[in-house]
């Protein structure tokens, strides 16, 4: 992925990215090891309730708003964490289902890095952009203290 500019208060969100693309990678480098696909389901579903979850809640109460919830990009998010939450937590064929994921997440990382964060900059005023910031601080204090 090319270094996109990114808001200062924006860049601890998009860091999460990052470890959503580690996940895919691991997935990726299991399902060509041969790894036991449900312990990697597992590790999927802890992922998803350790990360994921705070991370889509942070987006959908603070970065989509500044587009708003008729904003095609936004539809189209949102949409996405749905069959992305369908996925993690289903446990019927976990082989077809990791890959699924793996490809799924990394494509919604991508979109959400390449066009709706940068649509998001461009539109946001500082207040929007403060109360991601402030939301991502409120949420990852209380992950710590879970
Ligand atoms: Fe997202
Ligand atoms: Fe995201």
């Amino acid at each position: 992925m090319p270094p996109l500019e990114r808001h200062a208060l924006l860049r601890p969100v998009s860091r999460e990215h990052y470890d959503g693309l580690m996940l895919c990678w691991h997935i990726r480098r299991a399902l060509t090891q041969g790894g036991d696909p449900d312990a990697q389901m597992r590790a999927c579903a802890d992922f998803y309730h350790t990360h994921l979850l705070s991370h889509f809640a942070i987006e959908e109460e603070a970065v989509f708003p500044v587009l708003g919830a008729e904003d095609p990009l936004v539809k189209r998010a949102l949409a996405e964490h749905r069959r992305l939450t369908r996925l993690f937590m289903a446990w019927e064929d976990p082989l077809r289902n990791l890959s699924l994921i793996e490809e799924e997440l990394e494509a919604h990382i991508r979109f959400e890095e390449r066009v709706l964060f940068q649509r998001v900059q461009e539109v946001a005023t500082e207040e929007e952009l403060e109360r991601i910031d402030r939301l991502h601080g409120l949420l990852a204090g209380a992950e710590l203290l879970s």
